[in-house]
């Protein structure tokens, strides 16, 4: 018999450089100071009451067991009138649209789907936190290209220097979190003339494509029949309707590609939440919702940066997303990380470092505030900002 303590096996990670993100950390200081906390990237107002009806109503009418395992139709179709009504570009419900768990699932099973290792995969920094990881678990190797410093506009010389034919694909974010740039129809026009040569397949993350300011439009890849080729277009309900906590979003892509995405989908996921999907599809019916986006978050911009000229921080553009980040340089002369630690535990406003977009850390004194929120959160914060 062997009486030896049991013991867990060790693991060796596959993700050394994972730990507990800047988020949760700032998130939780937040909590503990009582701070007012613009940093993780959610609203704290609540939806739409129709849409949380609907989920009601689905769930009552019994709509409560699997549904298909590519999403529930009627959702699929109106996600596809969609894409046409704002984009011009016709997707085939049944065989280009695919519901997924958020656009993170939907990134990380768009990347194990066609990437392998020895694959690269280009991403433009500063990016979002989940793009890294996903390709390092596909075994594919990251290739990191800086958006231009103090513009964050895509470097197509530099893009153009990092595209080899060992390129798997590209990761693109507009609108962009965190700058809150917005890439123009001419970015997308040089893009699909760098790709056009290329087998670098690209992965469009338009989680943000209803919140775009100043009359300016959002440039799906939709709209660019050399990008929507090679595209897998990911786009989440949880930003469009303030619901980051129902993780409902949606991949459109060419049926070859969608084939492919659907065989890794079948197995990580299988398929999403019925009554939510069933819910969605009615609340799609009219577009006022998500056509009326850009000017509801415009008003909370405009608000945020009203407010910050008060204070001493250099106001950086913000053309789209629900971000708007600020040059510290004029108010302290610590590192970004600590500023934000300091704001949350000495001012009582939560931000997040742009350092912790990149690799490398890089320091630029730049920080992010998220304006999804109430009037009157964005009016505290300012007030406290405004002592700075
Ligand atoms: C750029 C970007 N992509 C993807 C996501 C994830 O979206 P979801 O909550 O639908 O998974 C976020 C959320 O913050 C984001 O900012």
């Amino acid at each position: 018999m062997n009486d030896a303590t049991p013991r867990t096996p060790h693991v060796e990670t596959k993700l050394p450089a994972v730990g507990t993100t800047i988020f949760t950390v700032m998130s939780t200081l937040a909590a503990e100071k009582g701070a007012v906390n613009l940093g993780q990237g959610f609203p704290d107002f609540d939806c739409d009451p129709k849409l949380v009806q609907a989920v009601t109503d689905a769930m009552t009418r019994g709509l409560n067991q699997y549904p298909p395992m590519t999403g529930v139709p009627a959702l699929r179709d109106a996600v596809a009138a969609k894409i046409e009504a704002m984009y011009g570009r016709k997707y085939d419900p049944a065989a280009e649209i695919t519901i997924t768990a958020g656009a993170t699932q939907a990134i990380i099973t768009a990347v194990l789907a066609v990437v392998r290792p020895g694959d690269e995969v280009i991403v433009l920094e500063p990016c979002y936190d989940s793009y890294v990881p996903n390709i390092e678990l596909a075994g594919g190797t990251v290739v990191r290209v800086p958006l231009v410093p103090g513009t964050f506009r895509p470097d197509f010389d530099k893009i153009a220097a990092a595209l080899n034919p060992k390129t798997r694909a590209i990761l693109v974010n507009t609108p962009h979190n965190p700058s809150a740039t917005v890439w123009t129809r001419e970015e997308m026009l040089r893009l699909q003339d760098l790709l056009a040569p290329t087998d670098t397949l690209l992965i469009s993350d338009e989680v943000y494509e209803h919140m775009v300011f100043d009359g300016q439009q959002h440039q799906s890849a939709a709209c660019f029949p050399g990008l929507a080729a090679r595209a897998f277009i990911v786009s989440s309900f949880g930003k469009t309707y303030h619901v980051t906590g129902w993780k409902v979003g949606y991949v459109a892509a060419p049926a070859s590609l969608t084939a492919e995405f659907r065989k890794v989908h079948q197995f990580n996921v299988f398929t999403v939440n019925t009554p939510v999907q069933h819910a969605l599809a009615s609340y799609m019916a009219d577009p006022q919702p998500y056509l009326q986006l850009p000017a509801f978050y415009q008003r909370k911009r405009d608000l945020f940066r009203e407010g910050l000229k008060r204070t001493k921080f250099r106001v950086l553009p913000s053309e789209g997303s629900y971000f708007q980040c600020v040059d510290i340089s004029a108010v302290s002369k610590l590192g970004e990380a600590d500023f934000c630690k300091w704001l949350t535990t000495e001012i009582g406003v939560a931000a997040i470092p742009l350092s912790a977009f990149y690799g490398n850390g890089f320091d630029q004194h730049v920080v992010r505030f998220c304006f999804a929120k109430k009037e009157e959160t964005l009016n505290t914060a300012i007030e406290r900002l405004a002592k700075l």
